[in-house]
């Protein structure tokens, strides 16, 4: 069994790789800037540590063979479209001291979790888009800061698996979500957000969509997104990889799924400004299934139904 650090644990996705790492007998370590908001600490030890520092960093990597690089200063898309440069000065750093960190305390194994917000924005502009291949991230334009960081960091680990023979994996996953992730505060995710929206809303009334609703997305349940951060650490794949669900919805599709988990069949949509992204995006799984031999399997339906019940349940503890 290995030693494991996770950063970002404190976070929706290392909280759940935790638990996973936990169950197979590895010994880990959490690393975040904050307690994990909704849960308690699952790892053998936590630290609170800014990994945007130096020394962070290399407290944070020490004595570890596997590294999973979680943390980063990220939400959905309010927070994205409006925080370009504190996003891309807090990853850079976050992501340039963590690895080479890592480096220098020997580390084998590092993970970077990477996005499809990599991908250009001139493959996106239409809402029945093409699912999106490993090798469309080039040329590159990204539509945000976020993804143009994401993609000077996957280089990052290229160059450091090259040049340092540094056993990296790079995950481009696509909308991950379900329980224990962030629901309200302005950094939740479609999802969430609509979850927390039905879960607040009287029977007969409405819920707000940002945009049209037509704009599409895939999402993928967290049991599959963790899932394929084992089977692709254990793969000796370094080149990028998509991990999501190619199963593409609209988000009125989306919110119309929550209305029937959530037993009001009489909410309806109401259409209001706000950021809404890229137009279309879908993950090309090809390359998924050749590598990795699997893809994700859990519905749509059976995630939101899940989800939308721990928010619902969050929603009722924080009315009091
Ligand atoms: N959730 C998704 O749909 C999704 C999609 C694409 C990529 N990703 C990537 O996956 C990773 C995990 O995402 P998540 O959904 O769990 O996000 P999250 O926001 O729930 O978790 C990220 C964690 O990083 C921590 N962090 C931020 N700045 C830090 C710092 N300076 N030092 C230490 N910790 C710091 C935060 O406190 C947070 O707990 C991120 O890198 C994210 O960009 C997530």
């Amino acid at each position: 069994m290995s030693r494991a650090l996770v950063t970002g644990a404190g976070g929706f996705i290392g909280h759940h790789l935790v638990t996973r790492l936990k169950e197979e007998g590895h010994w880990v370590r959490g690393v975040d800037a904050k307690y994990p908001t909704y849960t308690d600490v699952n790892a053998d030890e936590f630290q609170i540590l800014d990994l945007r520092r130096w020394e962070d960093c290399l407290e944070a990597t020490r004595d570890v063979d596997d590294v999973y690089a979680l943390a980063a200063d990220m939400g959905g898309m309010g927070f994205i479209s409006a925080n370009h440069a504190v996003i891309l000065r807090n990853n850079a750093l976050i992501n340039l001291h963590t690895m080479d960190a890592a480096r220098i305390n020997g580390v084998s194994r590092y993970l970077y979790t990477s996005s499809a917000c990599i991908y250009p924005e001139y493959l996106q502009t239409s809402a029945d888009v093409a699912p999106l291949k490993e090798d469309d991230a080039y040329p590159a334009a990204p539509q945000d800061a976020y993804g143009w960081e994401k993609l000077f960091t996957e280089k990052l680990a290229e160059y450091f698996s090259n040049d340092f023979d540094l056993d990296t994996r790079i995950v481009r996953f696509h909308n991950i979500f379900g329980p224990y992730g962030t629901w309200n505060g302005g950094r939740e995710k479609a999802p969430a957000a609509i979850c927390r929206k039905v879960a607040e809303a009287d029977d007969g009334g409405t819920i707000e969509i940002w945009g049209d609703g037509l704009q599409t997305r895939s999402f993928c349940y967290i049991d599959d997104c963790v899932e394929g951060i084992h089977r692709l650490m254990g793969s000796g794949y370094r080149q990028p990889l998509n991990l999501g669900s190619d199963r593409m919805v609209t988000i009125n599709e989306l919110a119309r799924i929550v209305i029937e988990v959530s037993g009001k069949p009489g909410l309806s949509l109401e259409h209001v400004e706000g950021p809404q992204g890229v137009r279309g995006r879908n993950s090309d799984n090809h390359r998924l299934r050749e590598v990795l031999g699997w893809e994700p399997t859990i519905s749509l339906e059976d995630g939101l139904e899940t989800t939308y019940w721990w928010v619902e349940k969050q929603v009722r503890a924080a009315e009091g």
